[in-house]
C-alpha cells in the first residue's frame, strides 16, 4: 500500500501505446481530455482537414461519413495518395485487426470497425481481417493461446455482424492462417528490422520475451498484398510476385497502433518485391462513460457499453455512470446552462446523430439550459440501444458455417478499381 498518502498528485503527461492509452492530468491531478492534436504533432501524422473531405467527396461521389465530418476520424498518413488510386481505378485494398482479448466486443471496439465497413463499400475494394491471437497471448501473461484462438473465433462472429461483404472480405485468426508467402513476408522483413528500432518504436527491454520483440513484424507484413496470394487470383503462385507486392494498403485504425505502421512504413521499400508505404487512417478512441481522459476498456465493465447488453443495462449504464456536464439542480441548470463538450451522453450523440442539424441544436439548447440531463441522457439512450439491437440481430444469423466461409482463403471480387495484372 502507499505509505505517502498525503502525496500531493502533479501533472503528468499523455501516455498512448498499443497496450495502454492514458490520458494525462492537470496540477491538482484531474483527468483531463486526450489532446489528440498534440499526438498528430509528436508522430507527425496529418490532420484531416476540410480539403481532404472536400477532395474525398469529389472522388467517391459520398459524403463524408458523420466521423469524418466531426473529427472522430482525425489524422492520417498519406490518405490524399489512396484518393488518387480511386481516382485512377488502380486497386489497393483495406486491412484492419483486432486483438481478440476477450469473447466479445465493447461499443469502442465497434468504432474503427464499422468506418472500415462503410469505407469498404465506398470504396468497392477487399478487406482483409486479422485477429492477432498470437499477440493477446503474448502480451498478457494471464491469457494462453488455445484461449485467445477461442476468442479470436467468437470476435470473428462479432465483426461479421457488423456488417462485412463475404464477397470482398477475407477474417482469419493468426495462428492458424500464417504460413507460406505470409510466414516469409514475417522472416524477410524481420531481417530488415533490428532490435534497437523495435524497441524505440514500443519500449520494449532486454527482458521482453522474444516472441513481443517479432510479433510487430507480423501485424506489419498484413499489410503487404503478397501475403494472401489466394485473393487476388485463383491461380496458384508458388512465389511471391513483385506485380502483387505494389497493390498500396489502406489501414484504418485507433491512433495506438500508428507505432507499428511507422515501422513497416520506414521498411516497406526495402522488401525483395518493394511495397509502397501503407496509408493511414486515424481515430480517436471512444470515451468511457466516466469522462475525459479514459477509453472504454473491456476490464472495467462500468466503463463500457458491451455489445451484448440489453436496453435495459444501457438505460442503467447511462443513467447512472454516464458522466454528465449539466448542473447539479434543474433550477442551476436552466440558469446557468450545461457543458456538452464534457458530457458524455453528447459525446455519444456526436458518434450516433447523423443528422448535423439536430446535434447543433442539441449542443445549442443544452448549453442554453432548455435542454436537461435527463432529457440528454434518454436521446443517447436510444440511440445506444438502436445500435447494438441492430448489431445483435445480425449477430444470430452468424452461424458457424457463415463464420467459415469468411474465413477460407479464396480470390476476392469487388468492383470499385481494376483488378491487378499480375505478371
Ligand atoms: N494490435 C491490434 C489490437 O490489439 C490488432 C490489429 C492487428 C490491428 N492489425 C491491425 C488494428 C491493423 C488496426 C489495424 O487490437
Amino acid at each position: 500500500m502507499a505509505e505517502n498518502t498525503e502525496h500531493v498528485e502533479t501533472s503528468r503527461d499523455q501516455d498512448i501505446n498499443p497496450w495502454s492509452v492514458e490520458g494525462g492530468r492537470d496540477e491538482a491531478g484531474n483527468a483531463v481530455s486526450i489532446d489528440y492534436e498534440a499526438l498528430a504533432k509528436k508522430w507527425n501524422t496529418s490532420l484531416i482537414d476540410q480539403a481532404l473531405l472536400d477532395r474525398f467527396e469529389r472522388v467517391t461521389g459520398h459524403k463524408p461519413h458523420r466521423w469524418l465530418r466531426r473529427g472522430l476520424f482525425f489524422s492520417h498518413r498519406d490518405f490524399d495518395r489512396i484518393l488518387t488510386k480511386k481516382e485512377k481505378g488502380e486497386p489497393f485494398f483495406l486491412y484492419t485487426g483486432r486483438g481478440p482479448s476477450s469473447g466479445s466486443l465493447h461499443l469502442g471496439h465497434t468504432i474503427p470497425l464499422t468506418f472500415t465497413k462503410w469505407l469498404q463499400d465506398v470504396f468497392d475494394v477487399p478487406l482483409v481481417f486479422m485477429l492477432t491471437d498470437d499477440e493477446k497471448a503474448l502480451f498478457k501473461d494471464s491469457l494462453t493461446f488455445e484461449e485467445t484462438m477461442h476468442f479470436a473465433m467468437e470476435n470473428a462472429k462479432d465483426i461479421i455482424a457488423l456488417g462485412f461483404d463475404l464477397k470482398k472480405t477475407f477474417i482469419y485468426s493468426d495462428l492458424k492462417y500464417i504460413s507460406n508467402h505470409f510466414l516469409m513476408n514475417a522472416w524477410e522483413f524481420s531481417k530488415l528490422v533490428t532490435f534497437n528500432q523495435v524497441r524505440g518504436a514500443f519500449g520494449f527491454n532486454e527482458s521482453t520475451n522474444v516472441g513481443r520483440i517479432f510479433f510487430p513484424t507480423v501485424q506489419c507484413v498484413a499489410a503487404f498484398a503478397t501475403s494472401y496470394p489466394e485473393i487476388w487470383t485463383d491461380e496458384p503462385q508458388t512465389e511471391r510476385k513483385k506485380s502483387i507486392a505494389e497493390i498500396q494498403c489502406l489501414i484504418p485504425m485507433g491512433i495506438d497502433q500508428d507505432p507499428y505502421f511507422r515501422l513497416l512504413r520506414d521498411n516497406a521499400h526495402k522488401m525483395k518485391y518493394p511495397s509502397p508505404k501503407p496509408a493511414l487512417i486515424h481515430s480517436k478512441f471512444l470515451t468511457a462513460l466516466q469522462g475525459a481522459g479514459g477509453k472504454m476498456s473491456s476490464s472495467e465493465p462500468n466503463s463500457a457499453i458491451f455489445m451484448t447488453d440489453t436496453p435495459k443495462q444501457i438505460k442503467t449504464k447511462i443513467n447512472k455512470y454516464a458522466f454528465s456536464g449539466g448542473q447539479v439542480s434543474v433550477e442551476d441548470h436552466r440558469r446557468l446552462g450545461g457543458n456538452p463538450d464534457v458530457d458524455v451522453s453528447y459525446i455519444y450523440l456526436t458518434y450516433f446523430e447523423d443528422d448535423d442539424a439536430k446535434l447543433d441544436e442539441i449542443y445549442r439548447s443544452y448549453k442554453s439550459g432548455e435542454l436537461l440531463t435527463g432529457e440528454l441522457k434518454s436521446m443517447a439512450i436510444k440511440k445506444l440501444q438502436d445500435y447494438v439491437a441492430e448489431f445483435q440481430e445480425r449477430r444470430k444469423e452468424v452461424s458457424d458455417e457463415v463464420l467459415e466461409k469468411y474465413m477460407t482463403p479464396r480470390r476476392l471480387e469487388w468492383g470499385g478499381t481494376a483488378q491487378p495484372k499480375i505478371k
